[in-house]
């Protein structure tokens, strides 16, 4: 029987009720990475919005793991505590939390994007952002000193997502997804263009991609085994100018990352370096580096990038393209993307009882 966008979806044991899935999306809205009344409507309002999963936005597993100082974080079983009541209402609608795990790297210590996304000096509430290398953000003048990892320090880093993903569990997430993707520290050790070390963590495809199979190795070792994994890579660094990040190396990453128990690699692109060059940004944009990871792999895969439709949500997963499709900024226009998916492809959706009486009749 063909898939299609409301079928549900058996990962390990979790049963997710649609292939629909709210996209990681910062919002730049807590104090000391405590997630607050925003996040809990924000979050809330997708999940009563009909979505199988709802993702948090990156969630640094550090302070110094934020891109800017209002980004949400699980640094301390405090942060877990605010973020359970989230867990909590999510699941209440039938719908699956999902955690972002997240490091910033060289992209940390910025102002939220209406501020300006400037940098902010360690005087300021910033810090020195970490790095593979001391390759700063290009065409940028005045920030924060990089500071270049040490190998012990890497193992840290690895410490930090695998203490991030229990306080997770703790607070209640069925899914724990490692961000390898968009430039930020994950990603900066895959990519040559940012990851010049000559110890064991960077040079050959091996090296460069040994820290993103620790952490993903240490998330699962702490993350059940009745519950899935994902990680979120750029399939490619769109720099086919220069040794880069390309989909190659993102199929054979994509198989290791199968290897090691990983259920589903969510497949963005870019965000690496201001010189990308990005073919195209129009609907489904990212889908053919999804597909084409499925193809090659066998592994599970999200498509994200440009799906405002449901129909075109519908057709990547009937036509075997994914089995999730994400969606980011649809859901930010429409918080019931997923309830209006349903009326549009004539599928009785479970509205709240409470909005009964405003179901959209065929
Ligand atoms: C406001 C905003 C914040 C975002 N924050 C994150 C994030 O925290 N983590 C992430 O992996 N991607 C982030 N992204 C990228 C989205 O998850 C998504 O990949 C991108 O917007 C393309 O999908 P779309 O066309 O459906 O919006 C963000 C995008 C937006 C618009």
């Amino acid at each position: 029987m063909t898939d299609s966008l409301f079928s549900p979806l058996s990962l390990r044991e979790t049963e997710v009720s649609n292939r629909i899935m709210v996209s990681p999306m910062c919002q730049y809205s807590s104090t000391d990475g405590f997630a607050n009344d925003w996040h809990l409507v924000h979050l809330g309002s997708r999940a009563v919005g009909g979505a199988g999963i709802v993702m948090t936005e990156a969630t640094a597993v550090s302070p110094e793991g934020r891109i800017s100082p209002n980004d949400l974080g699980i640094w301390s079983d405090e942060h877990a505590d605010a973020l359970e009541r989230i867990t909590s209402f999510v699941k209440s609608m039938d719908s699956i939390p999902a955690i972002q795990l997240a490091h910033a790297g060289r992209k940390g210590s910025k102002s939220r994007p209406w501020d300006g996304s400037d940098p902010v000096f360690p005087e300021d509430g910033g810090w020195n952002p970490i790095a593979p290398s001391d390759v700063p953000w290009p065409y940028e003048s005045d920030a924060p000193e990089l500071h270049e990892l040490t190998t012990e320090e890497v193992g840290d880093v690895v410490d930090d997502f695998r203490a991030a993903a229990e306080r997770a569990l703790d607070a209640g997430f069925e899914i724990a997804e490692v961000h390898a993707a968009h430039g930020y520290l994950l990603h900066e050790f895959l990519s040559p263009v940012t990851n010049h070390r000559d110890d064991e963590y960077g040079g050959s495809f091996e090296n460069r991609t040994r820290i993103v199979r620790e952490v993903t190795e240490a998330v699962r070792e702490v993350w059940p085994d009745d519950k899935p994994v994902f990680v979120r890579i750029s399939a490619t660094d769109w720099l086919d100018d220069r040794d880069s990040w390309d989909l190659e190396q993102s199929v054979q990453l994509s198989a290791d990352l199968a290897d090691l128990g990983v259920d589903l690699v969510d497949v963005s692109a870019g965000g690496l370096h201001p010189d990308q060059e990005i073919p195209s940004t129009g609907p489904g944009y990212q889908v053919p580096y999804a597909e084409l990871i499925r193809e090659e792999t066998g592994v599970r895969v999200g498509a994200v990038g440009g799906i405002r439709t449901a129909r075109h949500a519908d057709e990547i997963v009937r036509n075997g393209r994914a089995d999730l499709a994400i969606v980011g900024r649809e859901h930010l226009r429409d918080p019931y993307f997923a309830l209006h998916a349903a009326g549009d492809l004539g599928v009785d959706a479970a509205w709240p009882p409470q909005y009964q009486r405003a179901v959209p009749r065929r």
